[in-house]
C-alpha cells in the first residue's frame, strides 16, 4: 500500500526507544498538553492483574509536552503505523496535531492518546500512589520503574523541565534489587 512520509511525535517510550526506521529525529513540543502517568499498562509494563501507569496526554491550554519527532519515510509509513496501532492497543488513539521544533518550525505530526475513560485509564492519584505503584509494576517490555527513569533521563537530556516525570522519579523508593 502506498502511503505519505509522515511526523510522529514521542513523549514517552518512543524517545528513548523509538524501534521504527526514521529519516530524521528532532526534539520538539506539544503546545496545549501535559503528559501524565495516568494510563494503566496491562500488557508492557505491567500485567492485567496488576497493571504498571505509562504516560499520556491531557489537553491543558498553559501547558506544553517535550518530546521528539521522527519523520517515517513513504516506504515504511504503513508499516510503522500498522505496527504502532498494534503495539498501542491498550486504549490509545491517533490524532494528528502541530508541533514546534526547537529551532522554531512548525511541523504537522501524529501523536497517540489515551484518553480519558478509555477501558485502561486510571487517572490521577496522588503522586506517592503513582510512585509506588509504578516501582512494583513489571510486565512483558521489563520493570515499570526503568521505563519512569529512562523517560526522566531522555527529559534531562532534551534539557526539558516536565515536573511531573520529575517528582514521580525523586519519589520512586529505593531499588532493592
Ligand atoms: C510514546 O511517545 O512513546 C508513545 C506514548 C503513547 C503511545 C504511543 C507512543
Amino acid at each position: 500500500m502506498a502511503s505519505d512520509p509522515f511526523w510522529l511525535f514521542g513523549y514517552g517510550s518512543l524517545i528513548w526507544k523509538p524501534d521504527l526506521p526514521y529519516s530524521d529525529r528532532v526534539p520538539a513540543r506539544l503546545p496545549g498538553w501535559s503528559r501524565r502517568f495516568w494510563q494503566g499498562s496491562h500488557d508492557h509494563r505491567g500485567l492485567p492483574d496488576a497493571p504498571g501507569r505509562v504516560v499520556t496526554l491531557i489537553e491543558s491550554a498553559q501547558d506544553r509536552c517535550d518530546g521528539v519527532a521522527y519523520r517515517v519515510p513513504a516506504d515504511a509509513a504503513a508499516t510503522v503505523l500498522a505496527g504502532l496501532d498494534h503495539r498501542e492497543k491498550n486504549g490509545y488513539e491517533r490524532h494528528r496535531v502541530k508541533l514546534e521544533t526547537s529551532s522554531g518550525e512548525a511541523l504537522e505530526a501524529l501523536i497517540y492518546v489515551a484518553a480519558p475513560g478509555n477501558f485502561a485509564w486510571l487517572g490521577p492519584a496522588p503522586l506517592a500512589a503513582i510512585a509506588a505503584q509504578i516501582a512494583r509494576a513489571q510486565g512483558p517490555s521489563g520493570s515499570n520503574r526503568e521505563y519512569l527513569q529512562r523517560l526522566a533521563e531522555s527529559l534531562r537530556t532534551l534539557g526539558s523541565d516536565d515536573d511531573h516525570v520529575f517528582a514521580l522519579e525523586a519519589l520512586l523508593p529505593s531499588d532493592k534489587t
